[in-house]
């Protein structure tokens, strides 16, 4: 039987004898139209136009033959499993949630030939399908990855092509860093200069000498309307927006616009350089936190996501440490110091959140200072923050630089790679990922909710750069997230992306090739 490469590979897969054959009189049955339409569309350039979906009912559940049946378990499968069963006479998938049965229906792409991911008819062919049993659901439940539109942003229908291949891969988590100091991304209606002001700015640095700048003004937002059409696309493809909305730091674009929010009250101008800025949201300006829930108010709004990102890395505490508001603040609260300040800054945001339903996620440094009580922690200095925050019994999301920095060199010779961020992630490394820490107590092991891949975008201008960045990078994290393999040998990865990585050239995305 010929070997099937799957990526994530499936939890159990078992071959059989035979294949099934679709063919242009192939029907589609499901109990829910959208999803079974869904299928159809998937499957559209193989036949030349859409096999339509029919309704289920038990004798077709029962009889159906060159038939694609969608059907609901028998007994409740965890959330997003499904099983698929591949027989010449049809297909059967099933799935107790709608993401199961999402998850089946890229499994079955996979297992179709290539040339079905590409666009145009194939009117009359009979393609042919192995036979099979696998039975699958994912080692973790957040299985994300990031993307920064603060330095550099990308069209709608570029964020939609993304979410396509994220869903490819069976990610349902996509973490939407929408504000910068380098530009604001996000339409404000109650706060308008944000976009207005604070996403345009004066110059990029060059790739390739990031010392010097460009002399070209670059901006652009995206309209409430765009983010809510890119919520529903991604929600429709089993896939959440988690948005961030940085603070305290990261927000000089906000500065820009709102001089007020900071504490020297003038003197900003959007960033046009890479790295940190030391102007951050002054803490003691109650104007500050009425700002931040008007802007959080608009964003739950288009974010149904229960998790919300406040940033909170990278907040240089000098403006603090000589602001007489900042300081009367720390001496109102009772504050130790500046780190005190942050904290209880974050647990101010926190609780206005929790109040509304949803749940705070930060970067690491949001431990210093002490942990606001119910937040989440994004774990990307190294993994000691995750496992700090963890054996402290909070959630974590591992995503350290060490096995996640999709912004990173894939090569450790720069000079045979295009220009980015000045550290190395090979496939090799991104392929050892630890996403449960030994040092994580094994009754705190459950608070790791899982992990993802982050791309700052500094030195990625182009939609093609982001895929080249991304693939195949983000695919070993897909595999370890989804099945967790205990052997990790890179010869193998690297036989099964060379089977695989036709694919993504038939679905016409970039990546960088294996063997460079
Ligand atoms: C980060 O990379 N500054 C979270
Ligand atoms: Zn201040």
């Amino acid at each position: 039987m010929a070997e099937i490469t799957l990526f994530p590979q499936p939890q159990q897969l078992e071959q059989k004898p035979g294949a099934f054959k679709l063919n242009r009189h192939t029907r589609v049955f499901a109990a829910d139209g959208a999803l079974g339409d869904m299928l159809a569309d998937y499957l559209r350039p193989a036949t030349g136009f859409g096999l339509p979906a029919h309704p289920l009912d038990d004798d077709i559940l029962a009889d159906a033959t060159n038939a694609i049946v969608l059907a609901p378990a028998d007994d409740d499968m965890a959330a997003e499993a499904y099983t698929l069963d591949v027989a010449p006479e049809r297909i059967l998938i099933r799935a107790s949630q709608r993401n199961g049965f999402l998850y089946a229906m890229q499994t079955l792409r996979q297992l179709l030939p290539r040339q079905i991911l590409a666009d145009g008819p194939q009117a009359d062919v009979a393609w042919s399908i192995p036979s099979l049993r696998i039975s699958d659901a994912p080692a973790f439940g957040w299985r994300g990855l990031h993307l920064d539109v603060g330095r550099h942003l990308f069209p709608v229908d570029f964020i939609k092509k993304f979410i396509d291949t994220m869903a490819f891969y069976k990610f349902n988590i996509f973490h939407w860093h929408l504000t910068e100091d380098q530009g604001w991304r996000l339409e404000i209606k109650m706060h308008p200069r944000l976009t207005e002001i604070g996403s345009q700015r004066a110059e990029t640095p060059i790739p390739a000498n990031p010392k010097q700048g460009d002399g070209q003004p670059y901006g652009g937002f995206y309209t409430q309307d765009e983010a809510r059409d890119i919520v529903a696309y991604a929600a429709a493809r089993g896939i959440t927006v988690m948005p961030e909305i940085e603070l305290p730091g990261h927000s000089l674009a906000a500065l820009t616009a709102y001089p007020e929010l900071g504490c020297l009250g003038s003197g900003y101008e959007v960033r046009a350089s890479w790295g940190i800025d030391a102007n951050i949201y002054c803490a003691g300006n109650d104007k500050v936190f009425t700002f931040l829930q008007d802007v959080f108010e608009e964003a739950l709004e288009i974010f149904p996501s229960a998790y919300i990102h406040i940033g909170g890395d990278e907040a240089p505490k000098d403006r603090w440490r000589t602001c007489p508001k900042c300081q009367a603040r720390i001496k109102a609260e009772g504050l130790a110091d500046e780190d005190e300040l942050q904290s209880w800054f974050i647990r101010r945001i926190e609780s206005w959140l929790n109040e509304k339903g949803r749940r705070l996620v930060g970067w690491d440094e949001i431990l210093e200072g002490g942990l606001a009580p119910n937040a989440t922690v994004m774990s990307w200095r190294g993994s000691d923050g995750g496992i700090a925050a963890a054996n402290a019994g909070h959630d974590v999301i591992m995503t350290p630089t060490t096995y996640c920095y999709l912004d990173y060199y894939q090569h450790e010779d720069w000079t045979r790679e295009p220009p980015a961020i000045p550290s190395t992630l090979t496939l090799e490394q991104a392929w050892q990922f630890v996403v449960v820490p030994e040092q994580i107590a094994k009754e705190r092991k459950h608070h790791v909710l899982g992990g993802q891949g982050n791309i700052w975008t500094e030195y990625i201008p182009s939609t093609d750069q982001v895929e080249y960045m991304a693939f195949p990078r983000a695919i070993a994290i897909a595999d370890i997230l989804w099945n967790h393999p205990v052997d990790r040998n890179y010869d193998d990865l690297a036989a099964r992306l060379r089977a695989h990585l036709p694919c993504l050239d038939a679905l016409g995305v970039n990546y960088r090739p294996l063997d460079n």
